[in-house]
């Protein structure tokens, strides 16, 4: 008998500080009206803490939702490329936080796409009997790493986390076909100068970045690279566009979005979008997208939900999941954040400040 690996927790975690376009104007050459009409956006969240609290927050959320005590995890993947340590890992930290002590713990990135690679990585696993379950983190901050003085990428992107719960099935559900690839050709289009070993030494200061980015080459490849894995993922199941319940899609560009349904042929109302209000969050956008669907009833007992995705790489992606009968979590958690004290424009100020003082050393 087949084994699946059934959806059956989800949690998100956002951080409250909200920054506007308004702020945005404020200290860049631009304008609300360029960034909604360009790009959707009209605000986003800026973390006043770690990325490892805000994958912690969802983690314990989406455990919860499952009944699945921390202890009895067996495997991590942490979705990430906004990494706050590289050794020890990511997955490490999340693994002693939520107490699932020997689990395997590894962390991926594709970049955007990470947290729908390890939905595939961690869905093989349980369809393969490795594990029984696993819990998959979509989470990014970004914030540190963005050239707060250019308008062409700051006005993108925003800080989050979400997190599903992976159980091993009888019942054929779950992540049942999925597309993979990447225009390796076309990875220069997207690089963070300074984020990452490569830049050691060389001149820069640590956490000083600057954006390489060809927006409209992105764009390009964005629609072409979901829009093909999109009809193989359905093509891998005999399904069409008229069979998708709901579309969960990397939230990047409301007129990427736009373009990539209207190739798959799939309506707008079939469409979940939030990039109106968190803009860009990288491996978070379609994990928090799904929780956010499921928590507005819009993902039914059974229904084929597909995400299709792109990220710097240039990898692109999609996932048709078959929802399973519960669409409500079997319980919940009073985990949080702290509180913020400060704005969204303060802590910007501050990671700015960071870039050209060296922060004391630890402790
Ligand atoms: O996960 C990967 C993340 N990357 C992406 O998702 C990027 C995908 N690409 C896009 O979303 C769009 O290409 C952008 C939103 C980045 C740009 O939209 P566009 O319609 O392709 O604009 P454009 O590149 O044609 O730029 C038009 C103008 C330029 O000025 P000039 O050269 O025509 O004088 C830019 O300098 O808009 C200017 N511009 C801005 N103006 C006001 C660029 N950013 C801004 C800004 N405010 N924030």
């Amino acid at each position: 008998m087949s084994t699946y690996a059934a959806i059956t927790g989800w949690g998100k975690c956002l951080p409250p500080a909200v920054l506007s376009n308004q702020d945005l104007a404020g200290m860049l050459d631009t304008s609300d009206e360029w960034i909604t009409s360009r790009t959707g956006i009209r605000e986003r969240r800026i973390a006043h803490v770690t990325m490892a609290e805000m994958a912690h927050v969802a983690a314990e959320r989406a455990l919860a939702c499952a009944a699945l005590p921390g202890r009895d995890v067996e495997l991590i993947v942490f979705g990430t490329c906004s990494f706050e340590d590289q050794v020890p890992n990511m997955a490490s930290g999340l693994q002693q936080r939520i107490g699932a002590a020997g689990c395997a713990a590894m962390d991926l990135n594709t970049a955007c796409t990470s947290f729908l690679y390890g939905l595939s990585a961690a869905t093989s696993m349980i369809r393969n009997g490795v594990v029984k379950n696993a819990l998959v983190i979509g989470a990014e901050i970004i914030s540190p790493y963005m050239d707060w003085t250019d308008r062409n990428v700051a006005v993108l992107f925003g800080d989050g986390a979400a997190a599903v719960v992976l159980q091993a099935s009888a019942n054929e559900e779950g992540l049942l076909a999925e597309k993979l690839g990447c225009f390796g050709e076309a990875r220069e289009i997207l690089r963070i100068h300074g984020m990452g070993g490569a830049y050691a030494n060389r001149g820069q200061l640590y956490g000083l970045t600057s954006w390489q980015f060809d927006g409209q080459e992105i764009f390009k490849r964005a629609v072409l690279g979901m829009s093909e894995a999109s009809a193989a993922a359905l093509a891998r199941r005999g399904l069409t566009a008229a069979d998708v319940q709901l579309a969960v899609p990397h939230q990047a560009n409301l007129r990427i979005i736009e373009a990539v349904a209207k190739r798959a042929g799939i309506p707008m109302a079939r469409v979940f979008t939030n990039v109106q209000r968190y803009g860009n969050m990288s491996s978070a956008t379609v994990p928090v997208g799904l929780c956010e669907a499921v928590e507005e009833g819009r993902v039914e007992p059974g229904a084929w939900v597909l995400m299709p995705a792109f990220g710097g790489g240039l990898t692109w992606c999609a996932h048709l999941v078959r929802w399973g009968d519960r669409v409500t979590p079997l319980g919940t958690t009073d985990i949080d954040l702290p509180p913020c004290e400060r704005s969204a424009v303060e802590l910007i100020r501050e990671v700015a400040a960071r870039k050209t003082t060296p922060a004391p050393a630890r402790a």
